[in-house]
């Protein structure tokens, strides 16, 4: 099977409409579970914002509120308080601009759809044309390498393979904000390096506004072009981490990088710390510190490198 790199280079012309991403930005967002035992704070206090069509990646320790600060951006659950605004708009429930991609992919394919059949369920439902959903069907499952499987079944590809599948019908969805969570920690390690590639090429191509949690430091610096470090729970932001290794990315030179090694140092020494239950960069014992020439994005503008 070829890389999806190259049939994503092939098929740019098709998919070229940049659906421009949209301004997401959350404000002193709470996150409490009350169920039948004790309540569980998820998130304390977290603020932050990621401007249209920026692509951020999300780290922090196991059960640091991840998921739960994704499904609440998502609208698939209300915050206790605080603030969740994309473009203009309060997120009130799942936004029409929005696609996500969660780790269970297999679950979330139906198994009795066919791959394009898959693809297309959230187009009918949101009321695109019939003709116009062959196309987008057609050309998103050539974007990510499946244009020949449109007629499998979900359960007849390999796990790389069905991820695919589900950021296929993301991205067809044309979406202003893609939101993933841990999408590749299921899929082995080359096929994971196909699919941040081809992630960062979709994002490129279409402008959209990405937020991708994962738990890997070095795909998140990767993937990014900033890092938003996770305290333990209750979450707050450890650090905003600027990556400045450029718009051209390359799985070699760019992890190659001495800029590369620098940041990953920095990141996992935040993790690190994160886990033993820091909650500010002012506790943090960090022998390696923030980046050197470049300053954070942030809501005050783009990054910076001097
Ligand atoms: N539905 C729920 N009810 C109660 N507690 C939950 C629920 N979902 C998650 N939690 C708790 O909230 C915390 C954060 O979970 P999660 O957002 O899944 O973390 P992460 O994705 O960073 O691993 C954990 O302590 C987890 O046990
Ligand atoms: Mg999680």
């Amino acid at each position: 099977m070829s890389s999806p790199t190259s049939p994503v280079s092939t098929t740019a012309d098709d998919v070229a409409d940049r659906t421009g991403g949209a301004r997401l930005a959350v404000r002193s967002l709470r996150k409490v579970y009350s169920g039948r035992g004790e309540p569980v704070e998820a998130i304390a206090d977290l603020t932050f914002e990621i401007r249209p069509g920026e692509l951020v990646c999300v780290v922090g320790p196991s059960g640091a509120g991840k998921t739960t600060l994704l499904r609440c951006m998502a609208g698939l659950m209300p915050a206790t308080s605080g603030e969740l605004v994309l473009g203009e708009s309060a997120i009130t429930g799942p936004p029409q601009g929005m696609a996500v991609v969660l780790q269970e992919y297999g679950r979330s394919l139906f198994p009795w759809m066919t791959v394009a059949q898959n693809v297309e369920l959230p187009l009918k439902e949101k009321g695109v044309g019939r003709s116009r959903r062959t196309e987008l069907v057609r050309e998103t499952l050539a974007a990510v390498g499946l244009g020949d499987v449109a007629g499998s079944y979900p359960w007849q590809l390999s796990g790389g393979m069905q991820q695919r599948v589900a950021i296929a019908r993301a991205v067809a969805y044309e979406p202003q904000v893609l939101l993933m969570d841990e999408p590749f920690a299921a899929v082995d390690a080359q096929t994971r390096f196909e699919l941040e590639d081809l992630v960062r090429t979709l994002w490129k191509r279409l402008g959209i506004t990405v937020v991708f949690v994962t738990h890997d430091i070095d795909e998140a610096i990767y993937l990014g072009e900033r890092v938003l470090v996770l305290s333990a729970r209750p979450t707050v932001v450890l650090e905003d981490v600027a990556v400045g290794l450029g718009a051209e990315r390359d799985q070699l030179e760019t992890r190659g990088d001495a800029e590369f090694a620098r940041l990953r140092t920095h990141v996992y020494e935040l993790v690190q710390q994160a886990k033993k239950g820091v909650r500010s960069l002012a506790e943090a014992h960090l022998t390696h510190p923030a980046a050197v020439g470049v300053e954070p994005g942030g809501a005050s503008g783009p990054p910076r490198v001097r």
